[in-house]
């Protein structure tokens, strides 16, 4: 069986975005030892993160995980900067990667911004530690959005050219699972950009632990087009906006885009967005209930996540001390 690698930076409450992309996904790829999820702290301080909300948020994004059917009993929950390996194996590969490599990654044009001299040298190596957290434990399958697609490619480089560069035939090459409609849901003030947690410009995105209120407000707002619904989601080509909410709709309802334009084709976007306001807070109000339930006992999800980081760490060290050897270490 494929072992199963996928992270989320706790640099922030999960979005939509998260939900749909990533985390809902994992959820039937539980397999105990061989699936690992990881709530990936040493990639939120890439940006700043005040050190005590860094705490709280992962405790959050834990509780968020588990709330979603992450089952700690069914898989292996846990944070990174618990187990040392992803550290180690990151340097190693930061020795691996290429600088030109790294100056393609379009992430980093995105969160850097226009001052780029000014983002911190993790930003730039984040890729590199990326590829560390999934060859560490030797996964094959890695369950993303789309927006890691070209992160994923770098990891396949350093694997390989670790692997040529020392002769051996160590780290296996990983598969993306990029899955559904909703593998990049974009943000609702601006449908050319995806939704993210940690983009603080933009309080547009759909947080998991919103309430109906919160949620009916966000879609009421959310940018759309006077045109009328087509009947056909190829229609949509040229009105991201609207293209998306049908996507999230799709998403939400498991129907497939051009059976949800069925119901609306004709019509604007009103009766639309009260349609999927209401799918929206089925889907997620029992989510943020459970969330909110997990989180009035925090001790237990730390325990979770210590019990889960003794079970990871018993998997990478092997991997990364003979990594090390094979370095000459
Ligand atoms: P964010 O950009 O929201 O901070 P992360 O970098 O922590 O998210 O990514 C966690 C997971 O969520 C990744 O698998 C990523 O591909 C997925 N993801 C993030 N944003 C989106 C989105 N807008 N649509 C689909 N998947 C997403
Ligand atoms: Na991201």
């Amino acid at each position: 069986m494929p072992r199963v690698f996928s992270g989320i930076q706790p640099s922030g409450v999960p979005t939509l975005g998260n939900y749909l992309g990533a985390i809902r996904n994992w959820v039937p790829m539980q397999n105990g030892d061989e699936s690992l999820f990881c709530v990936v702290d040493l990639h939120a301080i890439t940006v700043w993160q005040d050190p005590r909300e860094l705490a709280r948020q992962t405790r959050e994004m834990a509780a968020a995980l588990i709330a979603c059917g992450i089952d700690p009993k069914r898989c292996i929950l846990f944070c990174q900067s618990h187990v040392r390996a992803h550290a180690e194996l990151a340097w190693i590969f930061n020795c691996v990667a290429r600088i030109g490599w790294l100056n393609r990654m379009t992430q980093f044009k995105d969160k850097a911004g226009k001052d780029r001299e000014a983002a911190s040298a993790g930003l730039y190596v984040y890729p590199n530690l990326m590829a560390a957290d999934i060859h560490a434990y030797h996964a094959t399958q890695v369950p993303v959005g789309d927006d890691q697609k070209q992160h994923l490619e770098l990891a396949n480089d350093i694997g390989e050219k670790f692997n040529h560069d020392y002769g051996v035939e160590f780290f296996p090459h990983i598969d993306p699972l990029i899955q559904g409609v909703a593998a990049r849901v974009m943000s609702l003030r601006d449908g050319t950009k995806k939704m993210s947690k940690s983009d603080p410009s933009d309080q547009s995105r759909i947080n998991l632990t919103d309430d109906a209120d919160a949620i009916a407000l966000k879609i009421r707002r959310a940018k759309t087009d006077a045109e009328p619904l087509p009947e056909m989601v190829t229609a949509l080509e040229a009105r991201p906006e609207a293209r998306n909410l049908v996507g999230i709709l799709a998403a939400v309802t498991g129907a497939a885009p051009d059976a949800v334009l069925r119901d609306h084709a004709g019509k604007g976007f009103g009766a639309f967005k009260e349609v999927l306001s209401e799918a929206l807070v089925a889907h997620l109000s029992p989510i943020a209930a459970e969330m909110r339930r997990l989180l009035a006992d925090p001790g237990a999800v730390d325990a979770a996540l210590a019990e889960g980081a003794h079970k990871a760490a018993a998997i990478a060290e092997p991997i990364v001390t003979r990594a090390k050897e094979i370095v000459g270490f």
